[in-house]
């Protein structure tokens, strides 16, 4: 099989490694790629938002199967060109991918199919937004999201009712994420620990994956600024048996089934954002595709080939179950630039990676903003490599990926230093914020 994986970061990184290593994987080839995946797999430079150009690529190369790993090339329409040329492809069509691309479809879908989330209200202009925070229905302290795709930006958690106007006025009045802001969803703000759920879905046939936790925020103990993921772990303690059969029954098969029911079925990698709150698991956010970094620790979990789901995906051929899984641990820690995630200096040559390579066994380093310059990789973004460490518990998982990062450096670096220790204290009480 001739598997081709769209993106650039260390989730698509972790992807390829691992299918290039499996049996019948005859080539795994990433586009863009980038220099730290260009050392296990072929790399091919091509615009991942452009679907003719992915097509092409695939045709070029006599693709049997390709993955799309961000949003962008979902919300391009990669999959519904694949899928019209009769390509086989993991990733929903622009159709479904609205459970991400529009926060409002995924709010109203989740009314219609009665699934748990928070109270909300759609708003398409500033007055009416405003005047539902004045009117205090979702309670004093609200979340106002942005509708579309805004880098991670998008979502305010507020304090009160001034930080609920202010965040209105950035998005509606001053178009701080342009279109993505002219409709924004506000609503009710839920307390709970937060788990990543994913399933590998098409249609209504699923398989359920190990759930993951993030960390969001920049600096330890959960404070600072939102983040695209600083670390994750898996699988997460929060979702024992029952929980987790819980989550199908209440989230997971309502919404495949009714995403199939209103002719737009989901195929591909579904992900779930819940807070577990005093009432049960509701949903935050659906995502159309996997997290980053939760991939990292997720993906090295799945005791079984992974190619062969992904063909079955693809196909609409998958038969409902869980996968089988690992019993190890899995803490992946996100080595960053300075400056992350605001704006970053880049081109810092990275040291250690050899030593780990040698030296840690039971890790795997996998490659974002990296560059390659004369032979050496230097960094290139602001989320630089992610430093997963593997082990029977989670302290000896904790352990070996510090024990890596402390060999590796770069000018700037910044990490947290407290990845995975909620798994440990096993106390998950609501996060604090900054
Ligand atoms: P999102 O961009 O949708 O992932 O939201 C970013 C973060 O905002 C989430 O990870 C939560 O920590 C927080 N958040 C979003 N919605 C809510 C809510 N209704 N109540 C409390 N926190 C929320
Ligand atoms: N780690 C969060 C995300 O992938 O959106």
């Amino acid at each position: 099989m001739r598997i081709l994986v769209i993106g650039a970061g260390a989730r698509e990184h972790a992807l390829a490694r691992l299918l290039v290593r499996e049996p019948g994987v005859d080539l795994v080839l990433a586009a863009p790629g980038n220099a730290g995946i260009a050392r296990d797999v072929d790399t091919r430079p091509v615009d991942a938002a452009n679907p003719d150009a992915v097509l092409a690529l695939a045709d070029e190369a006599r693709i049997d199967l390709t993955v799309i790993g961000p949003e962008a090339p979902l919300a391009a329409g990669v999959a519904d060109l694949f899928r019209a040329r009769g390509r086989r492809l993991v990733g929903p069509t622009r159709a479904a991918a609205r459970l991400e691309t529009s926060k409002a479809f995924a709010k109203d879908f989740m009314a219609r199919h009665g699934v748990p989330t928070a109270r909300y209200h759609v708003a398409r202009d500033a007055d009416e937004a405003l005047r539902v925070v004045r009117a205090g229905a979702l309670g004093e302290a609200v979340v106002v999201k942005a509708d579309g795709l805004a880098a991670g930006k998008g979502v305010v958690v507020a304090e009160d009712r001034a930080g609920a106007e202010t965040a209105i006025r950035t998005a509606m009045i001053d178009r701080a994420f342009g279109g993505a802001g002219e409709t924004v969803v506000v609503e009710e703000r839920l307390t709970g620990p937060e788990v990543s759920f994913f399933v590998l879905a098409a249609g209504s046939s699923y398989v359920v994956l190990p759930g993951a936790q993030d960390h969001k925020r920049i600096f330890d103990d959960d404070r600072g600024p939102n983040t695209g993921g600083m670390g994750a772990f898996a699988p997460s303690p929060l979702v024992d048996a029952a929980l987790g059969a819980r989550i199908v029954r209440e989230i997971v098969d309502p919404v495949l089934a009714g995403m199939a029911a209103e002719g737009t079925p989901f195929t591909g990698f579904l992900y779930c954002g819940l807070m577990l709150t005093a009432e049960g698991p509701k949903v935050i956010e659906f995502n159309a595709r996997f997290g980053d970094p939760e991939a990292q620790v997720v993906l090295p979990l799945i005791d079984e080939p992974l190619a062969p789901l992904l063909w079955a995906a693809a196909a609409g051929e998958l038969t409902s179950g869980a996968c089988r899984v690992s019993p190890d641990r899995q803490v992946g820690v996100v080595l960053a630039s300075r400056g992350y995630p605001g704006h970053v200096e880049t081109g810092h040559p990275i040291g250690g990676l050899d030593r780990v390579a040698q030296e840690c066994p039971d890790v795997q380093v996998f490659h974002a903003g990296v560059a390659d310059r004369g032979g050496r990789l230097v960094t290139a973004g602001g989320r630089v490599l992610t430093v997963v460490g593997r082990g029977a518990d989670f302290q000896t998982a904790i352990a070996r990926a510090y024990d890596a990062v402390s060999r590796i450096s770069f000018e700037g670096m910044q990490f947290r230093r407290d990845i995975g220790r909620k798994a440990v204290v096993g106390s998950q009480s609501p996060e604090p914020r900054a």
